[in-house]
Parts: C-alpha cells; sequence; structure tokens
C-alpha cells in the first residue's frame, strides 16, 4: 500500500492555524528587513534545536546576506505540553560568536525562560551584537519578560505543532502549522 503523506498522517485532532504559503510569505518577509538591517555585515544564526531546524534554513534562505549557522539545544519541557521551567543546556554551539553578529532562532517564543536563559549565555560571549527571531510568538503566556526583535506570527495561548514544532517528536514534519486540539492538549 502506499503510504500516507504527512497531512493525512495528522489526525483530526489537528486544526489547521497556518499554511505552509503563509508561513513561506511571511519568512520572506523576515529575511528581506534582516537583511537590511545588517546589510553588509555578515550575521551568525544560532537555532535552537530541534523545533527551530527547518525554520532557520527557511530563514537563512530568504537572507541577501553572507549568512552562516550553528545550532544549539535548550530543554525546558518534559513529556506534555506545559514548561518545567527549569531551562538546561544540552548542545552547545561549535562556533566562537565574539565580535560576531548574532541572531538566535526559534521557533516559539512562550514562558520566555529558554530564551531570557540563552540570550544571557551567550551575551557573557560578547558577540558583536545579539537579537532573536522567532517563527510564533505566545504573548500571553510570558513568565518572564521577554521581546523579540523579529516575529513571524503573534498566536493566542494554544498549543500547537508542525513546520518543526512536535508534541511529543511528532509532527515536526507537518509543512503548516495546526492547534493540537482535544485532550491530547491538557497533558
Ligand atoms: P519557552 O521557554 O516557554 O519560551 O518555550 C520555548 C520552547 O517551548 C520552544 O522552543 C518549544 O520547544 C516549546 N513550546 C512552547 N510552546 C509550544 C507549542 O505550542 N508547541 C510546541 N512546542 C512549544
Amino acid at each position: 500500500m502506499v503510504s500516507t503523506g504527512p497531512e493525512e498522517t495528522a489526525a483530526s485532532e489537528l486544526e489547521p492555524l497556518l499554511t505552509a504559503q503563509q508561513i513561506a510569505v511571511r519568512v520572506a518577509e523576515m529575511g528581506v528587513r534582516i537583511s537590511a538591517d545588517y546589510e553588509p555585515e555578515p550575521v551568525l544564526l544560532v537555532g535552537v534545536l530541534k523545533g527551530a531546524a527547518i525554520f532557520l534554513a527557511d530563514l537563512a534562505r530568504s537572507l541577501h546576506l553572507e549568512a552562516s549557522y550553528d545550532f544549539l539545544a535548550a530543554s525546558s519541557y518534559g513529556q506534555g505540553t506545559r514548561s518545567s521551567g527549569v531551562v538546561r543546556l544540552i548542545k552547545d554551539l561549535s562556533e566562537d560568536i565574539s565580535s560576531r553578529h548574532v541572531i538566535v532562532v526559534e521557533d516559539i517564543l512562550d514562558t520566555g525562560l529558554t530564551l531570557n536563559y540563552l540570550c544571557r549565555l551567550l551575551r557573557e560571549r560578547h558577540p558583536k551584537s545579539l537579537r532573536t527571531a522567532v517563527l510564533l510568538d505566545k504573548p500571553s503566556r510570558r513568565q518572564v519578560p521577554f521581546k523579540a526583535d523579529y516575529v513571524g506570527f503573534t498566536i493566542p495561548d494554544e498549543f500547537v505543532v508542525g513546520y518543526g514544532l512536535d508534541f511529543q517528536e511528532r509532527y515536526r514534519n507537518l509543512p503548516g502549522v495546526y492547534r493540537l486540539g482535544g485532550s491530547i492538549a491538557k497533558v
């Protein structure tokens, strides 16, 4: 039997929030804006694994700048949909960021704990500048004050998956963003 694509695998618990087309248009706009802000300086994109991998790949290709990238990984989430509140660095960068223009690229800004922690950590390494780019922002969920420099979409307080975002490692490969509905969202 022919295997089903990711859209078919997605069960009825998923409600569309952003289409792949809407995301592509917005990411291209963010690329234009970031390029205008940094031109002609090179930038280093720092992606936060695993969720930001897909966003970073698209954002990097939308920049009209010399751009390199590296990844780190932090964890604040357990197996459910709520943050444990404690952020840990699981994987560090392999690049030296001192005297470089660094843009931390994150899938979603939620409580703010992860980016707050990461920015404090990276600032100690003396980058030339440090900014943040997030695809999604849920401002109503903030536990620490944090404002991203570049925001794709501001969304309400709902758990979302797709375009890199997961629920228990599922749904990351969906090309759009979906609300995770039903009882699963309350785990
Ligand atoms: P924060 O530290 O609470 O801002 O959370 C940042 C991280 O939480 C993100 O990188 C995601 O991994 C995860 N996260 C927060 N909200 C969602 C969501 O709605 N869906 C999937 N992951 C989320």
